[in-house]
């Protein structure tokens, strides 16, 4: 039986995940919300999670450097290979989970799209987040509010499902950001054997003290 945890599922997603318009377009939202939040000029920038990268594809032109980090094998070569055909100067790939090991810093700006749901310790990884964000700098996460678990069906494991805005506040705040920003960026829709259903994706921006 296929591995449903960890990262053998995004190996196995990687070549196909630029080519799904529900990735592209909840990317282009973010990416928009991001530039009216942050001061995305010139900032240097991580994203945990990054898959093949297309966020920070998306900021690249703003940003003066970012460090693309996934744990998959899988999305790291098809990032890899879409930095040398691109030709984009400043972003770097790093193999790397939310350990976070092998990461320097510190950055201007800590980015995570769609992957604190995968995170086991969302809580304690914020803190390790922080320690790699200088005083005054961002954080942003977009990801999932609360859901039933529908959201990625019954097969895939080792996910939460979704967050409570409320604790994503508290938590950031325990690792020592503030003040917090927190809204809707975008909705996607699924079908599914009750019809259509819609999942909210929240933007949380917050500065570290
Ligand atoms: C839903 S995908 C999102 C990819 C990309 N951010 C995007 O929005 O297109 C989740 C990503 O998180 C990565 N991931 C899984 N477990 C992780 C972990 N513990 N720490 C960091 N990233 C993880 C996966 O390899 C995958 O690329």
């Amino acid at each position: 039986m296929a591995d449903t945890t960890g990262t053998d599922r995004f190996d196995a997603l990687a070549r196909e995940w630029d080519l799904a318009p529900h990735h592209v377009r909840r990317t282009t939202d973010i990416a928009d919300l991001l530039n009216e939040r942050i001061p995305l000029a010139g900032m240097s920038a991580l994203e945990v999670g990054a898959g093949t990268g297309l966020l920070s594809f998306a900021l690249a032109g703003r940003l003066s450097r970012v460090v693309a980090s996934d744990p998959s094998q899988g999305m790291v070569d098809i990032l890899e290979d879409k930095i040398r055909q691109s030709g984009i100067g400043n972003i770097a790939s790093l193999r790397c989970g939310d350990d976070l090991d092998g990461v320097d810093g510190p950055f201007d700006l800590v980015l995570l799209q769609m992957a604190l749901h995968h995170v086991p310790d969302p809580r304690a990884f914020l803190g390790r987040a922080a320690g790699k964000i200088r005083q005054g700098g961002w954080i942003a996460v977009a990801d999932l509010d609360t859901e039933d678990g529908s959201f990625h069906g019954p097969d895939v494991a080792d996910i939460h499902f979704g967050f409570k805005r409320s604790e994503i506040v508290e938590w950031f705040a325990l690792a020592g950001f503030e003040p917090i920003s927190i809204e809707t960026v975008h909705t996607m829709s699924r079908q599914g054997p009750q019809g259509s259903r819609e999942y909210p994706i929240f933007l949380a921006t917050a500065r570290k003290r």
